[in-house]
This record gives C-alpha cells, sequence and structure tokens, in this order.
C-alpha cells in the first residue's frame, strides 16, 4: 500500500464535468517512499513516460499478474482478494448477471487499487455486441442497412450503457468474413464483402471508443477474432481454416487493420487453427503482421482458453509449452486460461522466455489502461446504471434501424406494403408474439419484456387494432407432430383474412457462438405451416426472423412477399411495422448471399473466375441445380423500381496518380418515393501476384428520388479502387484492363472498359 495525501477537506471523490462526461476523480494523490508523486500517477505525463515508470518498478510477479483475464462471478470479491491484494489479476470478464450495476466492480476495484503494493487499476470486459440493455438488430442486419455512420450510432449508446455499469471494454467489433451460413456467428459480422466489413469495423471503434476513450461513456474496443475464424471448415464452430496468404490479405485482414487505422485499443486472437498453427499462437499473424507491419500499439487477449487449447491443437504438449507459444507469438492477456500464471515466472527465472517478451505484454497493456484512463480515474459512478438504459434516444434509434436493417426479398403484385385500414389481418406463425427471439444471439443484459414482438408492432399502426388475429400455428423447432390443430387454427385464421401475414426463422439461440446448423432450412413444422397457410390461396407474406442466410427457394416460389427481418432487437416489432404498412421505404441490401441449398455452400459474389465460366455443361454447373444463389449480395427491393443507366467514363484511361469518375443516371420509375443504394464494382481483368474476384464492391451511394426523378450518381475511382495485395502485404496497382459496373447488385448491370496505364 502507498502513501496517500487527501486533496481537498472532507471529501474522498471529486467530482467536476468535463464536455461531454462525468469524471470522478481520487481525491487522493499517492506518494511514494520519498514522499513525491511517481510519475505514473501524474495524469500530466505522457502514456509512454507512465508507462516506462511504472514498468520499472514492477516485479516478476507483478508483471505476470497483468497478463491475467478471470471470469466474475457472485462470489468474486471473496475469491480473487487475495490476489487482487497481490496484484496478480489484471482484468475481469463477465458472463454472469451480475453486470446490472457497477457497485462489485468497483469493489473489485478498490481492491486493486488500494490494496495492492503499485495500485494498478483492473479492466473490466464484457460482450456488448449489438446493444448493452438496449438492443439492436444483428451485426449482421445493421450491415443490411448500408450505413456505417448509424452503426456508429448504436454503437455509441451501447457503449454510454456498457460504461454505466462499470465496463471499461467490449469484445466487439467481430469482423469475421464469412461466406459460410452453417456457422452461427456469420450472425456477429458484417457479411463477405472486405470493403464494406472495414467501413463498418472502422465504425464501430468510433461508436465504442469515441475521440476520447477515457470519457466515462465510452469502452475500449476489441478487434475480433483474429484472424481466420469466419472461413472455418464445414461451417463447424471453432473448425480448422486454411487460408493462403494471398487470400487472407486481401479478404480476412482489410476489416482488422481498418480497425488499428481506426485507433482500436485491442485485438482478440481466435480459437481457429490457421494452416495448421492456431490463431491464439500464431508468430506470423500477430506478431510479423499485427506488431511489426501494422504497428499496433494496443494488447492482444486470448479467447476463452485459447492458450490453453494450444495443447488440444496438438500444437503444445503441455501448459509450459502453450504459455510460451501464446506468449512470444503476441499474445499479451490470457482469457480464463491460467498457463502464463503458472508457468512464465519459471520459464523466465530458467532462461525460456525473455524478461524483455514479458515487459512488452504489460506494456501493451498498460498503455491501454492509462489511455482508457483507469489510472486517473479507476471508479465509476455508482448512480448513473439507473438512468443510462433504455432511454428515449436509444429506443428511437432501435427503432429507426430494425427498419433500416429489413431487405424486401420478394413483392410480387405490390403484396406490400399493407394499408393500416385493414380489417382483417392474420399474423400467423411462431415469431409473431416472441419478443424475446427478436433480440437475437448476444443480447447482453436485453430483456424480452423490454422488446416489442410483431403482433404488438403491427397491431399498433391499423386503424382497427382488434382486427389482427394472431395464431402461433407451431413451434419455432419442435418438429414432433403436436401441431395438427394449431396449424388447422392458423389455416381458419388465413381462410378469413383480407391478408396474411407469416413470421417464420429461427430461434435466436440458433445462431451465435456454438450454433452452426448442418441445414439452412426453416427448422420444426414451419414449412408444414407454410404450405398450408399457402395452400388457403390467400397471397402469403413472409417476415423472417433470423441469424444467418437461409436457404428457402419454395418461399421464393409460393410467397407473395418475403421480408428479410433477421434478429430486429428491441424494437423490432415497430421498425418490422414501419416497413409493412410503408411509412419506412424499404432500403436494406444483403451483404451475404442467400444459397439456394446447403450443396451450393460457400456461394459468394467476389470469388475467383474458373477456365470455363459461363452456363452449360462444362462450365462448372451442379447437374442437379444451378450455381447462382437465390439472392445475391447487393440485393434487395424497393416498393418502387429504379432503372440503372449506362456507365459513363470521364476517362478510358489513366495512370496510376489520376483519378477519373464512373457516373450513371439512376430514375425511379415507379410511383412511389424510394431508396436506391446505387452499388460501383470494379474488376481488375489481369493481375500479376493471384486472380482477382469476378467483381468487387468499391463504392456506394444511397440516393432517394421521387417517382419519376433521375439523379446522376458519381463515383471517383483512384488506385485505393483498383489495387490489391500481394501475399505478402505489398500494396500492387497494376497497369491493364479494368471493368467497372454502377449496378443494383452484385449479379446485375453491364460494365464498361477502362485501362489503367503507366
Ligand atoms: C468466446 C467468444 O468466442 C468471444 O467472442 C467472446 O468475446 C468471449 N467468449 C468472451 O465472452
Amino acid at each position: 500500500m502507498k502513501i496517500q495525501l487527501l486533496l481537498g477537506c472532507a471529501a474522498c471523490a471529486l467530482i467536476t464535468h468535463a464536455a461531454d462526461s462525468l469524471i470522478v476523480h481520487s481525491g487522493w494523490i499517492d506518494l511514494n517512499k520519498n514522499g513525491k508523486q511517481d510519475v505514473y500517477e501524474n495524469a500530466g505525463q505522457t502514456v509512454e513516460a507512465r508507462v516506462a515508470d511504472l514498468l520499472g518498478q514492477m516485479t516478476l510477479e507483478e508483471k505476470l499478474g497483468q497478463l491475467q483475464q478471470s471470469h466474475r462471478e457472485a462470489d468474486a470479491v471473496k475469491k480473487f482478494g487475495n490476489q487482487l491484494h497481490q496484484g496478480a489479476i489484471s482484468s475481469f470478464l463477465d458472463g454472469s448477471d451480475l453486470i446490472e450495476t457497477p457497485v462489485q466492480r468497483n469493489q473489485l476495484q478498490h481492491l486493486a487499487v488500494e490494496e495492492s503494493r503499485l495500485g494498478i487499476p483492473l479492466i473490466f470486459g464484457h460482450d456488448s455486441i449489438h446493444g448493452f440493455r438496449t438492443i439492436f438488430p444483428i451485426p449482421l442486419a445493421l450491415a443490411s442497412a448500408w450505413e456505417p455512420e448509424l452503426f456508429e450510432r448504436t454503437q455509441t449508446i451501447s457503449a454510454r450503457e456498457t460504461a454505466a455499469v462499470g465496463i471499461d471494454w467490449t469484445f466487439a467489433p467481430m469482423v469475421d468474413l464469412a461466406r459460410d451460413p452453417r456457422w452461427g456467428r456469420i450472425a456477429e459480422g458484417f457479411g463477405e464483402d472486405p470493403w464494406l466489413g472495414s467501413l463498418y469495423a472502422a465504425a464501430c471503434v468510433r461508436g465504442f471508443q469515441g475521440t476520447n476513450p477515457a470519457a466515462a461513456d465510452r469502452v475500449m474496443a476489441c478487434m475480433k477474432h483474429y484472424v481466420g475464424y469466419g472461413a472455418t471448415e464445414g461451417g463447424r464452430d471453432y473448425n480448422s481454416t486454411k487460408i493462403s496468404d494471398f487470400t487472407l490479405r486481401n479478404f480476412y485482414l482489410p476489416q482488422f487493420k481498418a480497425g488499428v487505422d481506426a485507433g482500436v485499443g485491442t485485438f482478440m486472437s481466435a480459437f481457429n487453427c490457421l494452416n495448421g498453427i492456431p490463431a491464439s499462437g500464431n508468430h506470423h499473424t500477430l506478431t510479423e503482421i499485427l506488431r511489426d507491419e501494422w504497428k499496433f500499439p494496443g494488447y492482444v487477449v486470448s479467447d476463452w482458453e485459447s492458450v490453453g487449447e494450444l495443447i488440444k491443437h496438438g500444437i503444445a504438449a503441455n501448459t509450459n509449452e502453450a504459455a510460451r507459444l501464446g506468449l512470444t507469438a503476441g499474445v499479451d492477456m490470457e482469457m480464463v486460461s491460467t498457463s502464463y500464471h503458472d508457468t512464465v515466472k519459471q520459464q523466465v527465472e530458467q532462461g525460456i522466455i525473455s524478461q524483455a517478451v514479458v515487459d512488452e505484454a504489460v506494456r501493451r497493456i498498460l498503455r491501454v489502461k492509462f489511455r482508457k484512463g483507469l489510472f486517473d480515474r479507476p471508479y465509476v459512478d455508482e448512480t448513473l446504471f439507473k438512468t443510462a438504459q433504455l432511454k428515449p434516444d436509444a429506443v428511437t434509434l432501435a427503432r429507426e434501424v430494425a427498419a433500416k436493417s429489413c431487405v424486401l426479398l420478394k413483392n410480387e403484385n405490390a403484396a406490400l406494403p399493407l394499408s393500416k385500414q385493414i380489417q382483417k389481418l392474420a399474423l400467423i406463425g411462431p415469431f409473431a408474439e416472441d419478443a424475446g427471439s427478436l433480440l437475437g444471439c448476444w443480447a447482453g443484459r436485453g430483456r424480452a419484456e423490454d422488446s416489442i414482438s410483431l403482433a404488438t408492432g403491427l397491431r399498433a399502426k391499423l386503424s382497427n387494432g382488434k382486427g389482427l388475429t394472431v395464431r402461433r400455428g407451431c413451434d419455432a423447432y419442435d418438429s414432433t407432430n403436436l401441431f395438427q390443430k394449431e396449424i388447422q387454427q392458423a389455416v381458419k385464421a388465413a381462410s378469413v383474412a383480407e391478408a396474411v401475414i407469416l413470421a417464420l426463422g429461427e430461434p435466436a439461440n440458433w445462431s451465435g457462438e456454438s450454433s452452426s446448423r448442418a441445414e439452412l432450412g426453416l427448422p420444426g413444422r414451419q414449412m408444414e405451416l407454410f404450405e398450408a397457410v399457402v395452400a388457403t390461396g390467400k397471397p402469403v407474406i413472409v417476415l423472417l426472423i433470423n441469424g444467418r442466410p437461409l436457404a428457402l427457394p419454395r418461399l421464393q416460389e409460393k410467397a407473395a412477399a418475403i421480408l428479410e427481418a433477421w434478429d430486429p432487437g428491441v424494437q423490432g416489432g415497430n421498425g418490422v411495422a414501419d416497413i409493412v404498412f410503408g411509412d419506412v421505404e424499404p432500403a436494406g441490401r444483403l451483404t451475404v448471399s442467400f444459397p439456394r441449398s446447403v450443396g451450393q455452400v460457400p456461394t459468394y459474389y467476389n470469388h475467383l473466375n474458373t477456365g470455363r465460366p459461363g452456363l452449360g455443361a462444362y462450365t462448372g454447373q451442379y447437374v442437379d441445380s444451378v450455381k447462382d444463389p437465390l439472392y445475391p449480395f447487393g440485393f434487395g427491393l424497393a416498393y418502387t423500381t429504379f432503372a440503372y443507366g449506362n456507365v459513363e467514363l470521364s476517362a478510358t484511361s489513366a495512370k496510376a496518380d489520376e483519378t477519373f469518375a464512373a457516373r450513371t443516371k439512376i430514375k425511379n420509375t415507379g410511383t412511389r418515393a424510394g431508396e436506391a443504394v446505387v452499388q460501383l464494382y470494379i474488376r481488375d481483368v489481369a493481375a500479376s501476384a493471384g486472380a482477382r474476384p469476378v467483381r468487387e464492391l468499391k463504392g456506394f451511394q444511397k440516393v432517394k428520388l421521387n417517382p419519376g426523378e433521375s439523379r446522376t450518381v458519381e463515383f471517383i475511382i483512384s488506385e485505393k479502387e483498383l489495387g490489391y495485395f500481394d501475399a505478402q502485404g505489398h500494396w500492387l496497382v497494376e497497369p491493364g484492363k479494368f471493368q467497372v459496373w454502377i449496378a443494383a447488385d452484385s449479379a446485375t448491370g453491364s460494365p464498361v472498359d477502362f485501362e489503367l496505364v503507366k
């Protein structure tokens, strides 16, 4: 314990209001044994000076303490009291219900700051993925809005709610590129495009950290899962991945780099084995790329026990080796498993692990703790949490984004939007009244009772609310033969209704971690319900509630309309109703392809050409299916229609240091106002370091047009849109032919040629 000097008179905490945050200062100044304040405790010093001073005073045991993250349960104060006294824990993460208030967090912090020799504060982590209490749509849905700024706003609110309960750090964004909808974690990412994914990654970091992560309403972000986790074989979670360096550089790494460029504080190393070397023991990705090439100054935390799991991966013979591999590869902090704590001291003393490796890991962790302001404001206000959650601006935003995330996949004979004057509307299906399911996976501290069900949202819009009849029809996944009666009741309700909505999909816990699927259809008896309702002859409007692309060709064939609503969050019912009744025009577009069948997986738009492209025999077709997806990347309808003109270029050739413009005219050819998502795609026709995809998204603009209105949309193209990485990470911009599309999605439009000259 240090000598403490009390500042001021009676108060032991001074509270001041800074520009956008409440700052609570400890009223004590800690003095060292010479009666002076240490450099590391002086907020006026630079972060690097503070880190160096503190590191210089730490024992090896204290340093190793900074590498340990433990799991916090209800008994944490008792359980970890001694360790905190010794400075043996750096961080806690929570999986329990405790974190409704910051009380226990402050108690633990007190032990670390006031009772340990150097008073190094703890950093508290938690998974706020798409909201804390105000649950927004899942990230895959938010990506469908094609509005990174909107995503940033949701994460700003999430940061505010998360910070109010004493969490300093969230394990998001998940930027794993995913091409396999069987993998349940596809819900947590932004889809199959690295360019769009990079915009969302940066937006998320800005949303969480703001311009000053030390502010009381901000949290540190964490890029995860580094790297390649989304390419998991067979879509099975935690499985191995094989990704060439060339593919890694061009598809899997850019989103992580975007996070570094946005100033992210931390990274999380992934569970998967990457080309035979587990990501949590991978020196090439963690040190050569992340630290040496990208100059990332923050720290890497392992995923849950993923350092210990190096043994099961078959790369470490025992805990000693696992610790050595993880630490020397570049994993600075170990989540839950304790191999660093248990073995590194001895290994340093025996010269097996160098002191410099330990120091570097500690330096990185301390840097982030200083940056987060934890040394200067270790405690959080214990009253704020009471009013911080579900504030009106959060709820309003949740509704706006739920509507903007919806993607209209089919709309025959303008089945949608519905009139609010409709007198008899049937809402059928297992998701009609299940408000909890709308929250999706990783729902933080979201509560079913806060959530607006589809039934509630739709009913509120009808001029005659009593005209809504709701029938479950069947369970979401129970496939037993128990639902004949309920299906009959649903059919009856449909038969007498003016319009029929079927709310179908998959339960929230069927996506997210450890929720892979082997099939991509509707679970349980839902297809039977669909067929029975369709057989009434009524046009059926399907609302899909799900966390992944599903393969639903039969719905495409038989439904009148399909609205992909995803897991739309706490205001899902209202947001979806805004679209259903046309108060908001649908403007979402898919950021991931929807296959026709599991057998087509993986199917993604930015694939390479084969030597035999096209249709017909000997072109890579299936004998029993076409090869294109049911709905391609970028696809989504509006209630109106848009015509895209020819693409014009300001120049048909240019040099690498010049820019040129591509433009086209978009016209609203329908009778309603609407919003087009105008997409720029480019193809590098011949590339020396490796073939480039048949198309790559390189720009988009959302354009609102009234009926009959036209607008010219222009994109400026520079070497940033034309280059690519070689396998070593060099950026190449090569002279030669390119193709340029401005189109409604990745499968339509006609390209024009462009030449990059020396
Ligand atoms: C394991 C998950 O893979 C990761 O995404 C999450 O952040 C950690 N658990 C902590 O909950």
